[in-house]
């Protein structure tokens, strides 16, 4: 395995390559333990590198067996990890290099490996090396050839990137396929694609007249429920044709679905290799949760032909310059198919869920990095989410028309070329004739604001005065912080609920009647005049940037923004403020405080809610859904007791059950499916619905709910309510729990994405037994630490999803952890990592804790031959 310099590669380090390599041919003979690859390059010096420079081409782990440079021996030194020529011609050349790899030995799943009986390549970040020699960083963009051959029985199927040109048989049983890709690109773009698949396809129309021939490969006998991605797929390239005038650029598409993958997907040029998770879907096999997962990869990957391929990133400091980009498309694309605001209040929790933690803790790092010592590490939230949000708030910031221009004037600058983020920013402050140097903050600064707002009403003079203050914490190497640029959407909602109109003489009132205020200094102070009526402030309308607010709002007020906000994210925002104050409350008289304060109010807005037919029933199922322990822990910062967490909020569920039991009973009713399943959201938003009322029918009255639970288990004719059933059932012990999940892997046994839930489920119990439970899940006939989904499924639910559990004052979550970290590293390293990294909040723990968690950590630096990934997390993680 490679070893990344112990001092860290640095962004301020960036060179320019000293070689260029103009075009690939590469001839790949597959076999499953010794595929040769030839690869010939057409190299040449970058006018722009350092003269006289050495070539030193990258490898990990390979052997080399033959090396010609323009059809000559040539000396050169050559180790698993580098190909090193002394003395190159000052001419372009060609070098030619034979390397043989053993995909059945590739337990990492970066490179050339198996999945199933497929072989398939993953070569983002730095997997290309895997394969062969190469200047394997994301400058270096070459024209790719790619011959593959194989056993025809084997592997009928060969896939690779760009266009077929040419395939044939040969003698032995042999056959071959030739692709050419015509767009240069980097080599974490390359892939190909060897097995004995079936597939779906279609044929696209794009808007200049191409045709362009879609499939979707997948297992035989999958192809049915390959339908749902490539519908979501030709949607992807009619909506990026209508939003940002992005059409596809060759004769085919091709998705191929794997069972083994480390992440989503990858957006290989033209051949995307995904997660079977995100292809596959059937009403019977997955949920709406599920479907929406699919649309949204499927569209994020297609989205990346543009944003990240014909566009790619100089470097991998950059790498938000695609991801945080692409993410913000994938978003947008899904809130236009579906309700913009269920996506918007989705997205936040998300958000808020992943990065927030991230960023509050010692694996904090900026959107855009500027040291790291293992790249895989930094596929993050922060990186992929947050990256979004500041894509939303330059948006909101200049306004949609300059957005526009400015993602016109960057494609139109920037195609074929390996691009930066200040490249990015620089067609917006062009286009918009704005000075952006403040805004690129968010790029570079780590930490999430915290933004104080204290607000002032003068009845007699119908002002209203607020005064905002940013600040943002420390993170690691990065003590002392700037003020960003902050876009505060905002509103007023007077005593009858009315949305009063803004009037303002400020400096900048224009922005602050349009409702947008920005926050560019530390403080800043705003006046409204003509407020007739005490207002209560409807602020940070649709999560307008990713900071947090303070001091908390009145109770009052929020029923207020509850009942009547024109805005439906701060409607949902104020629901959820309304159940951290009551947690918050029931804390406090847990530790003997002052009695908890009566939550009647708040029960009856959202009993209102659930009873008014006119509204979006997703909507509502959002409202019902309360804070998670995770967005608890957060607001509570430090000293967190999971226990304590868990026993408020179980106590909130249950109260708001009991008190709702008979208006979520008539919503139940009155949503009863219709025949037949639709995944569109309108469907999907009534199934929630459903689903969250049965769930706090069961926390209000076990005995009734989990009745309830086991005829919906029954009769359901869908994924999404059966597993709703089952999820509430987890929670009530006894006998039909257990008999429950029996026969729920007895139906599915044969569907490996279904048997996941049934893994994720049974690992999410909040009981003492669980750890147990979890162990002997390890044991069972179907777990494999060779599956990266299936790990998740059991290991990577309990870490994250368990935190009763996890956390247990004996230690036993820990341990569980670092065990099966120590036990996959040396298999998969990557996934190891990621493991690790649920241990990445631990500061903010209560001290016993605090300590377990620090000395599993500790251990599993000490541990003998750790990889370079584990070993980056457990030191952050301890920095
Ligand atoms: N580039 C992929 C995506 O976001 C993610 C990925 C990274 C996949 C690294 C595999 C390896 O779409
Ligand atoms: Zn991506």
């Amino acid at each position: 395995m490679r070893n990344p310099p112990p001092q860290g590669i640095r962004l301020a380090d960036y060179r320019p390559p000293d070689f260029l390599i103009d075009s690939v041919d590469l001839d790949i003979s597959l076999h499953r333990s010794k595929t040769r690859v030839v690869s010939r390059l057409a190299i040449r010096r970058n006018p722009k590198g350092r003269p006289g420079a050495e070539l030193t081409l990258d490898g990990d782990g390979l052997v080399l067996r033959r090396l010609l440079l323009d059809g000559a021996s040539v000396a050169a030194e050559a180790t698993p990890d580098a190909l090193t020529l002394h003395a190159t011609p000052d001419a372009p050349f060609v070098l030619e290099i034979e390397t043989e790899v053993d995909p059945a030995a590739n337990t990492q799943l970066s490179g050339l490996y198996r999945s199933g009986s497929a072989y398939c390549t993953q070569c983002e970040a730095e997997g290309f090396r895997r394969i062969t020699y190469f200047l394997d960083r994301p400058d270096v963009l070459s024209v790719f050839t790619t011959r593959i051959e194989a056993d025809v029985a084997e592997a009928p199927v060969l896939l690779g990137n760009g266009n077929r040109i040419d395939a044939g048989a040969l003698e032995g049983g042999r056959h071959f396929a030739l692709w050419r890709d015509p767009f240069p690109k980097p080599s974490y773009l390359f892939a190909l694609v060897g097995g004995d698949l079936s597939h779906i396809s279609e044929r696209f129309a794009t808007r200049s007249g191409r045709m362009v021939d879609l499939a979707i490969y997948v297992e035989h006998g999958k192809e049915k429920y390959a339908s749902y991605a490539m519908d979501s797929l030709i949607r992807s390239m009619r909506w990026d044709e209508e939003v940002f005038g992005r059409e596809y650029d060759l004769d085919v598409f091709n998705i191929v679905a794997v069972s083994d993958f480390n992440m989503g997907a990858m957006e290989n040029k033209g051949l995307n290799i995904f997660n079977d998770k995100y292809v596959l879907a059937s009403p019977e096999t997955a949920t709406d949760g599920d479907y929406a997962g699919v649309e949204s990869v499927i569209a994020h990957e297609y989205f990346h032909n543009w944003t990240g391929n014909r566009i790619t990133c100089r470097d991998w400091f950059q790498l938000c310059l695609k991801e945080g980009l692409t993410v913000f498309r994938d978003q947008e694309f899904s809130a236009d198919q579906r309700s913009r605001a269920v996506k918007r209040i989705s997205d936040v929790r998300g958000l808020r869920l992943q990065q927030f933690p991230e960023d509050a803790g010692p694996l904090a790092h900026s959107v855009r990095p500027n040291i790291y010592h293992e790249i895989n590490n930094f596929y993050t939230a922060t990186v992929y989410e947050k990256g979004a949000e500041i894509i939303r708030m330059l948006k909101t910031l200049i306004g949609a028309d300059d957005f526009a221009k400015g993602m016109t004037l960057y494609f139109d600058r920037f195609d074929g070329t390996a691009a930066t983020i200040e490249d990015f920013l620089s067609c917006f402050a062009e286009a918009s004739g704005r000075d952006l140097s403040q805004f690129s903050l968010w790029y570079e600064q780590a930490g999430t604001p915290l933004v104080t707002v204290e607000s002032d009403y003068d009845a007699a003079a119908k002002r209203l005065t607020l005064s905002f203050e940013q600040s943002t914490p420390a993170t690691p190497g990065q003590s002392e912080k700037k003020p960003f640029v902050i876009p505060l959407a905002l509103g007023l909602i007077g005593e009858n609920g009315d949305e009063i109109p803004l009037v303002s003489r400020e400096a900048g009132a224009q922005e602050c009647e349009r409702g947008l205020i920005e926050l560019t200094t530390q403080k800043r102070v705003v006046a409204f005049e003509n407020v007739g009526s005490h207002p209560v402030v409807s602020l940070l309308r649709g999560f307008s940037a990713p900071v947090r607010l303070a001091p908390p709002q009145a109770a009052e007020d929020l029923q207020r923004l509850l009942a009547h906000d024109s805005d439906p994210f701060n409607r949902w925002q104020a629901a959820q403020s309304l159940a951290l104050r009551s947690i918050f409350a029931r804390i406090e008289a847990a530790r003997g405080g002052p009695a908890a304060e009566a939550d009647g109010p708040f029960f009856d807005a959202l009993g209102r809610l659930v009873e008014a037919p006119e509204r979006d029933p997703s909507l509502v199922a959002q409202a019902l859904s309360l804070p998670s322990d995770i967005d608890i822990a957060r607001e509570i910062g430090r000293d967190v007791d999971p226990d304590v967490i868990f026993s408020a909020r179980s106590g909130l569920r249950r109260d708001l059950g009991r008190r709702l039991s008979a208006a979520l009973a008539d919503a139940r009713a009155r949503l009863v499916p219709a025949e037949g399943f639709s995944p569109d959201a309108g469907s999907a938003g009534r199934r929630a619905l459903r689903n969250a009322a049965l769930d706090l029918i069961a926390a209000g009255d076990p005995g009734q709910g989990g009745a309830l639970a086991e005829r919906q288990f029954g009769e359901a004719t869908n994924m999404t309510d059966r597993l709703a059933a089952l999820s509430t059932l987890s929670l009530l012990p006894g006998e039909a729990r257990e008999a429950a999940f029996e026969a729920f892997y007895a139906r599915y046994a044969g569907d490996h994405l279904v048997l996941d839930k049934w893994f994720a489920l049974q690992s999410t119990i909040p009981e003492a037994e669980t750890t147990k439970r979890v162990a002997q899940l390890m044991e069972h006939k179907d777990f494999s630490l060779a599956n990266p989904n299936r790990v998740r499924a059991v290991v990577g639910a309990f870490a994250n999803g368990n935190p009763t559990r996890f956390h247990a004052l004996d230690g036993s979550g820990y341990d569980l952890l670092a065990s099966v970290v120590l036990e996959l590293d040396p298999k998969n390293p990557q996934l190891a990592a990621r493991l690790l990294s649920a241990l990445r909040s631990w500061r903010s723990l209560e001290e016993r804790r605090r300590k377990l968690a620090e000395a599993t950590l500790r251990r599993v630096l000490a541990a003998p031959a750790l990889s370079a990934d584990v070993s980056d997390i457990a030191t952050r993680a301890l920095g």
